[in-house]
């Protein structure tokens, strides 16, 4: 017994060793990524407002101002804005150039002749090669991104003025970036469309968490400036979208499906893409939150396929198990072969078990399904379906310190194959484990800043 106990002591001390190290290389990390991030934002050479993906001009071509990748990108900008730099007028400024760009790339020439053009040049003229387009989902995260600039700037200058004519102008033909975007997805989220991974069409639990999210909050912001008819119509588009999002789930394989109504050749049905949409796209109103069941049940079945596919992750158990977009994946960051982890998706998985932490402590308790049981068990492995596990309990803070030091895991495979100088690629090598893909990806800083927010207790968005 006492051998026990001292081994057990030996045992924390040596964790609590790593994790400040862990912890203190977060901070530094957090700190890398926003100046990184910050320097793809309007770089020289680019129009103002223009947000690269990456500034990688070849093997991949990267240097576009992708709207899925900027508006997440933004999301970060605005987070600042509403919190720890209230006030700064680099920051008003940057966001109002993005609003500008944002319009023009609305209101100009695009090939698909709609808001779901993906990508636009750095001179925030349209890009017209071929592509997977529309994809429907940038402008909802656009929207949603801007709302909460709009509500920040009002409390923070007063100026409605401007909110009401460049943010939220309902008024036919001269609109303004928000009330387009919710228009164009009240009017099109039932129409098939490319992916986030811009490969294939359906409709796509992704796309759709983050319409849904949109129009509700678009609704209230409606309401808000006195447009009241349209609030009414997006919360009724954005209930038909709850209906949409629930026949996802496949119930004989336990799995929240990634697309319907689909081109696509994918068999397992898993996909990074869920877990994203939750966490872009909860709404706040416990439909498909953090820690919803079938999506805990998804995000286990994810990860055992992952381990189990790259050599990074069985060759060395020690890290927890690098994430990719999917398993069927064969883009490797340039070309095609075999796909890779994806520093965006382990980020994303690290980002999930901190806000489903955060969740179960909001709700107080810890319900047991047969749905995320397999995932419970991982943090308390005496877990049973049907238990409920209440705010003070043992089950209940086993749980919940297994769900922060699983997130803190995910970092610290970040931290294992992050290059030196603490830069970020798209992905890591399956076999290797250095980074490849584009050098410097914006999405990656971002998704390493929103992980390290929640892990904060202060999450972003
Ligand atoms: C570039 C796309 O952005 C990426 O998602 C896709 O996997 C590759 N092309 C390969 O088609
Ligand atoms: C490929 C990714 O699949 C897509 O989601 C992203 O928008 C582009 N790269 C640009 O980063």
């Amino acid at each position: 017994m006492v051998s026990i106990k001292f081994s057990l002591i030996a045992v924390c001390l040596a964790a609590a060793t790593t994790n400040a190290q862990l912890a203190s290389w977060i901070t530094n990390e957090t700190s890398i990524a926003y100046t990184k991030m910050y320097a793809n934002i309007q770089p020289s050479g680019t129009v103002s407002g223009c947000v690269i993906a990456s500034p990688s001009k070849s093997n991949p071509d990267y240097y576009y101002h992708w709207v899925r990748d900027a508006a997440m990108t933004m999301k970060v900008v605005v987070n600042q804005y509403n919190t720890t730099r209230a006030g700064d007028s680099t920051l008003v400024s940057m966001l109002k150039n993005f609003v500008t760009f944002s319009r023009t790339g609305q209101t100009e020439y695009t090939r698909c002749g709609c808001l779901g053009e993906p990508k636009f040049h750095v001179d925030g003229t349209s890009y017209t090669g071929d592509w997977g387009r529309p994809q429907n989902d940038g402008p909802a995260i656009r929207a949603t991104a801007l709302i909460k600039f709009a509500y920040s700037y009002i409390a923070q200058t007063g100026d409605v003025a401007y909110v009401k004519s460049k943010l939220y102008d309902s008024a036919l033909p001269t609109y303004s970036v928000i009330k387009a975007d919710l228009e164009y997805v009240a009017h099109n989220w039932q129409s098939t469309c490319f992916d986030l991974w811009e490969e294939v069409t359906g409709l796509h639990f992704f796309t759709l968490m983050v319409q849904r999210r949109a129009l509700i909050e678009g609704a209230a912001f409606a309401n808000y400036l006195g447009d009241t008819g349209a609030g009414t119509s997006y919360l009724q588009q954005a209930a038909s979208i709850l209906t949409s999002l629930n026949t996802f789930w496949d119930s004989s394989n336990g799995l929240i499906q990634t697309s319907l109504s689909s081109s696509s050749s994918k068999t397992s049905g898993l996909d990074t893409a869920q877990i994203l949409g939750v966490l872009h796209g909860y709404a706040n109103d416990g439909q498909f939150s953090p820690n919803n069941d079938k999506l805990l049940a998804t995000t286990y079945l994810l990860k055992q396929r992952f381990q189990n596919l790259y050599p990074i992750n069985y060759n060395n158990p020690t890290y927890a198990t690098a994430i990719g977009r999917y398993p069927e994946d064969v883009y490797n960051g340039v070309g095609t072969s075999q796909g890779n982890p994806w520093i965006l998706c382990t980020a994303a998985f690290a980002e999930l078990y901190y806000k489903a932490a955060i969740t179960y402590n909001q709700d107080g308790k810890i319900y047991v399904t047969s749905n995320n049981l397999n995932f419970l068990k991982q943090f308390y492995s005496s877990a049973t379906s049907g238990a409920i596990y209440s705010s003070g309990s043992t089950e209940f803070t086993t749980i919940i310190n297994g769900l922060n030091a699983g997130g803190d895991a995910f970092l610290n495979t970040i931290k294992w194959h992050a290059n030196t100088d603490g830069s970020l690629g798209e992905e890591w090598d399956r076999t290797r484990g250095y980074n490849t893909g584009a050098a410097d990806l914006t999405w990656s800083y971002a998704s390493f800043i929103t992980a390290s927010l929640a892990r904060a207790g202060t999450p972003a968005f």
